[in-house]
């Protein structure tokens, strides 16, 4: 068989894991909490599948839970949304992404992406018949080179891709940066993909600039969540795409034969859970309280911590302990320290070294202690 995805390999995540439980290993590689979800939310999807909503949901989602997020909306950023035109429920952030590339994608479109980059885009575009144009962030800031952004943009570019909070750097988009964005997005008629998976993972009092504050900037973009990130329940695959009228509508005509709809107890049970504003308003103080106590433990290290004020994530430099290549000593971490991390080279095309590696810690403090135990034995 002819691969449609010739030079995709298996998912970085999916290598560490493995590694991780073959070794027995501590593992802070794959983003995912290991405490558990509020019983309550659990509860509420109980509720919703012992009253029978368990059968198809709409295909745009269960309404009043486009309603709960309107509403969330307009009390988190001031922006009108309507839940009938400009919400559709997805079965994750991925997905919701996926179905953003297949709407705009035609064969041979370039779209722009910042790389360290989350590992589904490329695969998206190339599968969509488009063509990657990655762009490098600045080391060691991971900063957005604009002038690079700017050259980069030609006759054939479609698209760009944002995430903030970044997935691995942390990096958080300012102000600043939406407005540059704003007017290359529009000075070249591109389309916008704004992955926002981590809007409330947010630290150190910045606040998330989500692009729907952007009315002319919205008016090209598609705004990706997930519900995954937001209420610890990763495996749970639900997530939702808000996106002005006229895009909405095409974005529906691809996930209607695909998806078609997403889990209806989930949906149900989350729409009722979202009336308490705290369980969503409380997780960045949680999520920076764990950074800090890492970041405690493993301040007398070698390692040398490269700045996150957002996701799950924190990159750790090892040059001071190691010129291995990032890959290699990733290995030796998981073989012989007994902790599995990803390098970070697994988010470029070109697979660029600097010598990083990520750390995930949404995790107990338990977990925390015992992986900064291998990682202070480090050398
Ligand atoms: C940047 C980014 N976008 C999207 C996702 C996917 O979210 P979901 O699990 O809801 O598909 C992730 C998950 O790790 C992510 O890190």
């Amino acid at each position: 068989m002819q691969s449609k995805l010739p030079h995709i390999s298996t998912s970085i995540f999916t290598v560490m894991s493995q590694l991780a439980a073959q070794h027995n290993a501590i593992n802070l590689g794959q983003g995912f909490p290991d405490f558990p979800m509020s019983p309550e939310l659990i509860e509420c999807v109980n509720k919703a599948m012992k009253a029978g909503g368990n059968q198809y949901a709409h295909t745009n989602g269960v309404p009043l839970l486009r309603e709960r997020l309107a509403e969330k909306i307009k009390f988190l950023y001031n922006v009108a949304i309507n839940p009938d035109t400009n919400i559709t429920i997805t079965p994750g952030g991925t997905y919701s992404i996926f179905c953003a590339f297949s709407t705009i994608i035609q064969p041979g479109d370039e779209v722009i992406i910042f790389e360290p980059a989350y590992d589904s885009y490329i695969p998206n575009i190339i599968f969509n018949g488009g063509i990657v144009v990655p762009i490098e962030l600045e080391f060691p800031e991971y900063s957005i080179p604009w002038d690079k952004l700017r050259a980069a943009i030609t006759p054939k570019t479609k698209a760009i891709l944002v995430n903030t909070p970044q997935n691995p750097t942390g990096v958080v988009f300012t102000k600043e940066d939406i407005l540059q964005l704003q007017e290359i997005v529009l000075s070249n008629n591109l389309y916008l993909i704004s992955d926002e998976v981590y809007e409330h993972l947010i630290y150190d009092n910045k606040l998330h600039e989500t692009v729907m504050k952007y009315p002319d900037l919205f008016a090209r973009t598609f705004v990706c969540f997930s519900f995954g990130k937001t209420y610890h329940c990763t495996g749970w695959k639900l997530g939702y795409c808000v996106a002005p009228e006229n895009l909405m509508k095409e974005y529906r005509k691809i996930h209607q034969f695909n998806a078609f709809g997403c889990d209806t107890p989930k949906q149900i049970g989350i729409a009722e859970y979202m009336t308490n504003k705290e369980a969503y308003l409380s997780i960045g103080a949680m999520y920076e309280q764990k950074r800090d106590y890492l970041r405690g433990l493993l301040d007398n290290t070698k390692f040398v911590r490269l700045p996150s004020s957002g996701s799950y994530f924190e990159s750790y430099r090892y040059d001071t302990i190691s010129n291995e290549p990032d890959k290699v000593f990733a290995e030796r971490l998981v073989k012989e320290f007994g902790i599995a991390i990803v390098p970070m080279s697994a988010f470029y095309q070109k697979a660029t070294d600097h010598k990083v590696i990520r750390l995930c810690f949404a995790k107990t403090k338990e977990t925390l202690d015992a992986a900064a135990a291998c990682l202070q034995k480090v050398h």
